[in-house]
């Protein structure tokens, strides 16, 4: 079958978003004989679904994994959306597929739209490629290509077994959606998530070191939830000496929760026999053997690559200030995880110390994470807010002059 391109558009599906076709979206030109019936789809329909996936990746936990989502379009023009929401659950494409079925769509008769290429290796799930192969969806648009080799290679797949694919639509968002996951990726590096339980003065320990507990029961029942879904709980050898941390996930009556995150201590000081973590053999000490005298110490980054390669691919910051600065300094905090209790502490122990910034252009800036369909954010947790930030993207061009003040 051959279709001109204005053909494609007449036949446009019933998208409401269809009006206006914008080619320029569409990295490779669709050769008309190669396409399906299937996939006499107008650009705007494309893009159209692909800002559904795009929204519906927001629903996964930032983390170990990319936020991907997924559409089907089916042949009547609906759009089912589907998402990845974690470690061991189906991927986005499998979640879609799923989805379209339930919902009666001929998957033989639609396309497939993707946040980034879909995958061709069996992890904790199968191949995606197996799943659309298995599906007979002629048609895949994907955002990005997968920077994992070892994920890498789904679309060649699926293209040489007859599967028309393309990609491009909206690529730069589907590559801001992941931008920290993938500089974590190539750096080596798990994901990091810095959490900060503070005072509304910025406080994370009273003036006589007291510390517990600054956030109520409903921020503190949160924060052991998302340790259930971390490799790793990172804090530094000062907050072991202060606080004899733990660093396991419990529920509201103190039993472990199944998932247990490794403890990791930074710092060469060497911990205290008698302290939970030096005996809990899980607990990975980095900086243990750094020599205390005149050699420089290991630079975070080298300790974040043995982390990642001792299986953390997710790694949860939770201080005390000393670490924090340190992970803030080095542009190492992909998230963070802000707990504000509505309560005042003036003197006391800042969040962060050592940042580096001294002045106000030396900031370090941060912006709100996108919310999703399941929480807002911030959210209020009991009393506290929880804020999840992401460092901004740039700086931004109506920043205050420091040189004038501000009267
Ligand atoms: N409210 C909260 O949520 C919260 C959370 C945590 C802690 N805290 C409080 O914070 C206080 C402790 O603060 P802190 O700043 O002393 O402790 P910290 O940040 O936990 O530990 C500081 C130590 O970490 C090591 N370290 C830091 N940066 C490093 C780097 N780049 N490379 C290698 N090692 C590095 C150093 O250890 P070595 O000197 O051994 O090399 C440093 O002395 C306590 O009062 C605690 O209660 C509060």
């Amino acid at each position: 079958m051959t279709s001109s391109r204005s053909d494609r558009d007449r036949a446009v599906l019933s998208c409401p978003n269809a009006a206006s076709p914008n080619s320029a979206l569409l990295d490779t030109p669709l050769p008309d004989s190669a396409l399906p019936d299937s996939a006499l789809l107008d650009a705007a329909v494309l893009d159209t679904a692909m800002q559904s996936a795009l929204a519906a990746a927001l629903d996964g936990p930032r983390g170990a994994n990319p936020l991907v989502g997924a559409a089907v379009i089916a042949a009547d023009g609906r759009i089912v959306t589907g998402r990845h929401l974690g470690a061991g659950t189906p991927h986005a494409e499998v979640d879609a597929i799923t989805r379209a079925r339930a919902a009666g769509i001929d998957l033989t008769r639609s396309t497939l739209v993707v946040t980034l290429e879909p995958c061709n290796h069996t992890g904790r799930t199968g191949p995606c490629t197996g799943a659309i192969l298995d599906a007979g969806i002629p048609h895949v648009v994907h955002a990005i290509d997968d920077p994992n080799p070892q994920a890498a290679g789904g679309a060649a797949l699926l293209r040489a077994r007859g599967v028309h694919v393309e990609s491009g639509v909206r690529a730069a968002e589907a590559t801001a959606l992941n931008d920290r996951w993938f500089r974590a990726y190539r750096e080596g590096r798990p994901f990091v998530t810095l959490k900060l339980a503070q005072s509304l003065d910025g406080k994370v320990a009273a003036a006589d070191g007291t510390s517990r507990w600054i956030t109520s029961a409903a921020s503190r029942a949160h924060a052991h939830t998302v340790r259930t879904r971390v490799d790793g709980i990172l804090v530094g050898t000062g907050t072991v000496r202060a606080d004899d941390p733990q660093l396991t996930a419990r529920g509201a009556d103190g039993a472990l929760l199944d998932r247990q995150p490794r403890p990791v201590v930074l710092g060469s000081t060497p911990l205290s026999p008698e302290s939970h973590l030096a005996r809990n053999p899980r607990t990975l000490h980095l900086g243990a053997g750094d020599d205390a005298g005149d050699e420089a110490p290991t630079p975070l980054p080298d300790h974040l690559r043995t982390a990642a390669a001792e299986g953390i691919s997710h790694l949860l910051v939770e201080g005390g200030p000393t670490v924090s600065g340190a992970f803030l300094a080095a542009d190492l905090v992909d998230e963070i995880h802000l707990y504000t209790a509505p309560i005042l502490l003036g003197d006391g122990l800042p969040a962060v110390r050592g940042l580096g910034a001294t002045t106000l252009l030396e900031a370090h800036r941060f912006v709100l994470d996108a919310a999703d369909s399941t929480s807002s954010n911030p959210a209020v947790l009991g009393p506290d807010v929880l804020t999840r930030l992401v460092p901004a993207p740039a700086p931004s061009p109506d920043l205050p002059s420091t040189s004038t003040p501000e009267i």
